[in-house]
């Protein structure tokens, strides 16, 4: 199988002005690798911060210009290169019109075809590279649980078998809340049925995080879960999902690109493994999911005890309280015993969301009055 080392040439990386795709051309630079960093907007305020970080990097070549929506902005990139990780993704954003120029303006379509249309894009430079081997995706525990936590009996165990859209009412499977878990389990199949068809030139392997965090490497990562933890340790109440308390089921960051790494390493042929070439990432030391207002917290207030930390509201205006129920149960057991994937402890990396967030200026917290 065509597993790929440091020494077979380049590896590209998509996304890198993200959270996850700037830590996975670190990951890579530190285990020897040469990295083509693919970046939408190198004038964007996002692009700017990533390229000052990226540019501290050995062996970082900075390819601009590539975005999901342009047929061919991949290729230049791809050239030579050994295998591509393919992190970026339209996350939702693209309503603005500016931070996605190039989508329909419509969220759940861009968001839909940021996965189908942008990854055909993807495959098509992989296809005229001539070079690359291996492609690893980075989908997410959405394509494998979805929305179907709340109808799974208590205790269910996830794994690579599960398929978000296994039993779900095709019509609502279709609707707009439900195009990111669609784009991820469509843009799945569209990968392997690709490499399927590539007639054994290359091979690709999928990657099914749950929420990502873990330390910030530059501003502009802060986003999604970082930005809420971060909110709470600075004395804020969440703004994202919602301002309701819930429960965060984590992967540390480095963990996961690590397993990434590991998965383009790794000599076997994924897709003899049970449930395919894909891997779960989710449950962080053997805890798979804590509650945010209370053992988040609890871990922010025992690193850091003189903050005063954000409350996530229990009740709703009625006075009603909220029901928090949490039915992730999982140990990224396959990844640990195939790959060889390490876990952190959750309380390394939800301290290191909150050191990162006063480094870099993010949060000014507020402290008790008892400190
Ligand atoms: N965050 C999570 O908890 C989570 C959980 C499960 C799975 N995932 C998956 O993990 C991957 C990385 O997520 P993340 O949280 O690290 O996201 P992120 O920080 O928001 O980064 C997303 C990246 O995708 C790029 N991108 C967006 N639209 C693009 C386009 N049209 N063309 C090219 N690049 C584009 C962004 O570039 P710009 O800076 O130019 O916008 C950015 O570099 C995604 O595939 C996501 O679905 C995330």
């Amino acid at each position: 199988m065509p597993a790929i080392s440091p020494l077979d040439g380049p590896v590209a990386v998509t996304g890198c002005s993200g959270f996850t795709g700037g830590h996975m051309v670190r990951e890579l630079v530190i285990h020897g690798y040469e990295v083509r960093a693919c970046i939408r907007d190198a004038s964007s305020w996002r692009g700017k911060d990533c390229v000052d970080y990226l540019s501290r990097l050995p062996r970082v070549e900075i390819v601009d210009g590539c975005d999901l929506f342009t047929a061919g902005s991949y290729d230049d990139a791809f050239k030579g290169c050994a295998g591509v990780f393919h992190v970026a993704a339209v996350l939702g954003n693209s309503a603005d019109g500016k931070s996605q120029p190039l989508g329909t303006g419509d969220v759940s379509q861009d968001v839909y075809d940021g996965g189908m249309v942008g990854t055909q894009n993807v495959i098509d430079a992989i296809n005229a590279s001539g070079s690359v081997a291996r492609i690893v995706y980075t989908s997410s525990m959405a394509a494998v649980s979805g929305a179907k936590g709340a109808t799974m009996p208590k205790g269910y165990e996830w794994t690579e078998t599960d398929w978000a859209s296994d039993g779900v009412d095709p019509e609502r499977w279709q609707g707009p809340r439900n195009s990111y878990a669609r784009s991820k389990v469509d843009t799945e199949h569209l990968i392997n049925r690709a490499a399927d068809s590539s007639g054994g030139r290359w091979d690709a392997i999928t990657m099914n995080p749950a929420m990502i965090c873990g330390p910030i490497l530059f501003k502009a990562q802060v986003g999604q879960w970082i930005e809420q933890i971060g909110r709470l340790a600075g004395g804020l109440d969440p703004t994202w999902p919602s301002r309701y308390d819930m429960y965060y089921n984590i992967i540390d960051v480095r963990d996961l690109v690590k397993a990434h790494r590991l998965a383009a390493e790794s000599p076997m042929d994924h897709r003899a493994t049970d449930g395919g070439p894909r891997y779960v990432m989710h449950g962080t030391g053997g805890r798979s999911a804590i509650r945010f207002g209370t053992e988040l917290a609890g871990i922010i207030h025992e690193y850091f005890p003189s903050y005063a930390l954000g409350k996530p509201a229990t009740v709703t205006s009625h006075g009603e309280p909220i029901t928090v129920v949490s039915n992730m149960v999982n140990d990224c057991k396959k990844a640990k015993e195939v790959l060889g994937a390490t876990i952190r402890p959750v309380e390394d990396t939800i301290r290191a969301v909150v050191e990162t967030s006063v480094e870099l200026g993010i949060i000014d917290p507020k402290l008790t009055q008892s400190a």
